[in-house]
Parts: C-alpha cells; structure tokens; sequence
C-alpha cells in the first residue's frame, strides 16, 4: 500500500489544492488529507468545519480521506504508516521554505517529500489571498468551490 500524506492548514481548501490532492490521487494506492494546526497562521475556520469543506469535494476520489493532526508531520506519517508528503509548489518563493522543512522531515524520519508543480493557472493562488479578497467583498468564485464561496461570504460577514 503506497500511501501519501497531503498536509496542510487549508484555511478554507482551494481549487489549487484540490488539483494536487486529485493528482496525487492518481499516484498513490491512498492519500490523506490532513489538517493541521499552523502555529504562525490564526484561522477563520475551525478544524472541523475545514475538514468538512475538503471532505465535500474530495468525497468522488474514491482512495482520498480526511483527517486532522496536531503534532509533528513526521510523527503522524508514522503512526499512519505514510511513506510521502506531497506538496505543492507555486512559485520558486514556496521553494526556500518547503526545502527546509522536506528536510528537516526527510532527516528526522526518512518520510520522503514529492514536490508536484501547481496548474499554472492556480499559481497565484492561496488561501490568504482568498481569505483578503473575500474580506473586502471580492471575487473568489474563480479560486474555490461555490459552497466555500458561501461559507466565506458567511463568515466574514460574522456568521
Ligand atoms: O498550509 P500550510 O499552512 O502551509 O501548511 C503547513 C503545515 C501544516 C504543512 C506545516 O506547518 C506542518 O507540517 N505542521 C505540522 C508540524 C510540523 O511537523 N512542523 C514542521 C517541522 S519542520
């Protein structure tokens, strides 16, 4: 069983993170989407209402489920006998700081981690941006699903 880990805050989940978490569906026997806690990043959604959101539209790939971890990535991809962390990379500024973790990772446990390169057309895209287009009323049908789309429009509205 070739399993995969496809770490991360998704704070909301995007169209750019749903492209790699389909096309490492495709490269693994199974892929678990994780939520974790990012200690520098306050969230607008709670650890729930986040894996609900991915659960709704990663639920047509039949070998991708949902999880959340709280503690180290390298500690959770051994209690779920995870062999790679995917992850995506936009641009060459994702670069310094995804090298560094993949090998604080790759040392501290052997876990591998596969770099897969984002769609160009999601290149620009992340859940900030997201989150500060959606803040002042923006236009984000483009970057995520219609029903994040809505949840946003609630949110930040205080609902
Ligand atoms: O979507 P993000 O915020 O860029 O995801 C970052 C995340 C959650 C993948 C990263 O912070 C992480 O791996 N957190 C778990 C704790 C950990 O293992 N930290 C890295 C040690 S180098």
């Amino acid at each position: 069983m070739r399993r995969a880990v496809c770490p991360g805050s998704f704070d909301p989940v995007t169209f750019g993170h749903l492209d790699i978490i389909e096309r490492a569906s495709h490269q693994f026997d199974e892929v678990i989407v994780t939520v974790f806690v990012n200690r520098k990043k306050s969230s607008l959604f709670t650890i729930e209402e986040r894996m609900q959101m991915i659960q709704e539209n990663v639920a047509k790939f039949k070998n991708v489920r949902v999880d959340s971890g709280d503690g180290l990535l390298v500690e959770y991809c051994k209690a779920n006998k995870v062999q790679a962390i995917v992850k995506g990379l936009r641009a060459v500024t994702d670069f310094d700081y995804e090298l560094q973790m993949a090998q604080v990772n790759l040392q501290g446990s052997g876990v591998e981690t596969m770099f897969m390169a984002t769609a160009p057309t999601h290149s620009f895209l992340s859940s900030s941006l997201v989150k500060e287009l959606a803040h002042y009323n923006g236009d984000v049908s483009t970057m995520v699903p219609p029903s994040i789309n809505e949840a946003l429009k609630l949110r930040i509205a205080g609902k």
